[in-house]
């Protein structure tokens, strides 16, 4: 027996244009496809075809196959969806469903924050890419080759075209700092500068430890900067973010891209310095470290020697957060849990 294809498809066409709910349209399945269906006695028509016509028929008898299964499922959705205009009509009168409102994440609104103190002071904020050289993160920070802070374990090197040439060596950028090296090769003094951040360290994830964090940077070159101005704004600006009553102080400290350095502490808020769980009973709690520009680092960026002097300061983002909202674990910030989020 030999098959129309093209009158049985017309025939299919026909038919399914008829249907008008699922009860048809699943006998309209059992008489193409069901185990007595069309397509299955052209199946069984094949074992005693001419040999010369098998090809034919099988080909034929598949592509009816596909096509009638892909307008069954065409149909199917066609009813469905009249089904949905057709029920219930859709009262306007009743209320809608109130789409909340997000809010700034905790992180972001302490960097809007701490820039906003310091941009009241003239300071301006920019920003660096996440991907730097190691001649700008190490390098022309005054960091020695031999430094610990170089080795594999406390930066994430990334596969560099060059490997031959150490400064052109990527990084994802372990501190803030390197921002000052663009900043100084692109401008020239007076320069006052904020640039908050994301910086990468393969740490061990715990509660005070993350791979990345947020740090914010600060920088201001001119002729005659002393660490008297370094004190007097670091201090203005520990007043203005937790409290007019919090003292400061700065002690002694190293950073091979400023001389002098310093670690700043501000007095503890929660004991007001008497020591406690907070502070770990030191009455002082350490905030950032700063310092004054080292030499180096301007013959880094070319500038004029002995022209310029200038003060830095970096902070930790998600460690201002803790302190200022009493937050006791840095992984509540990413696990993105709104509970947590939307309190702030
Ligand atoms: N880059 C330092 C760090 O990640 C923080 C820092 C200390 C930045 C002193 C400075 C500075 O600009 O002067 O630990």
């Amino acid at each position: 027996m030999t098959w129309n294809f093209d009158e049985i498809r017309r025939q299919v066409e026909r038919q399914i244009e008829e249907i008008r709910d699922i009860k048809m349209l699943e006998a309209f399945r059992v008489q193409y496809l069901g185990r007595k269906g069309l397509i299955q006695e052209m199946f069984v028509s094949l074992a005693t075809a001419p040999a010369e016509e098998k090809p034919f028929i099988g080909r034929g008898a598949n592509d009816l196959k596909q096509y009638i299964i892909a307008r069954i499922e065409d149909r199917r959705r066609a009813l469905q969806l009249g089904r949905e205009e057709t029920a219930e009509p859709i009262d306007i009168t009743l209320p809608g469903v109130a789409s909340s409102l997000g809010t700034r994440h905790l992180i972001t609104q302490v960097i809007q924050e701490v820039c906003g103190i310091f941009e009241q002071m003239g300071f301006a904020a920019h920003e660096g890419p996440e991907i730097e050289t190691e001649f700008n993160n190490f390098t022309a920070l005054n960091i020695p080759v031999d430094h610990p802070s170089r080795d594999a374990f406390d930066t994430f090197y990334l596969d560099t075209p060059d490997p031959g040439n150490k400064s052109r060596n990527l990084l994802l950028r372990s501190h803030t700092s390197p921002v000052q090296i663009r900043i100084m090769q692109a401008f020239q003094p007076p320069i006052a500068v904020v640039v908050p951040g994301k910086v990468y360290r393969p740490d061990a994830v715990d509660a005070s430890h993350s791979f990345m964090f947020h740090q914010i940077e600060g920088l201001l070159v001119d002729r005659d900067i002393k660490f008297s101005h370094l004190k007097g704004l670091l201090s203005v600006f520990c007043k203005r973010l937790f409290s007019e009553d919090i003292r400061t102080r700065f002690r002694p400290h190293f950073f091979p891209f400023t001389e002098p350095s310093a670690e700043v502490d501000i007095s503890c808020h929660k004991c007001k310095g008497n020591g406690c769980s907070v502070c770990g009973r030191k009455g002082w709690i350490e905030i950032m470290g700063c310092g004054m520009v080292h030499p180096n680092v301007f013959a880094a960026v070319k500038y004029p020697k002995g022209r310029y002097t200038g003060l830095a300061f970096g902070m930790g983002v998600e460690r201002m957060a803790m302190l200022k909202y009493g937050i006791h674990d840095i992984r509540t910030f990413f696990e993105n849990d709104v509970r947590f989020l939307k309190q702030f």
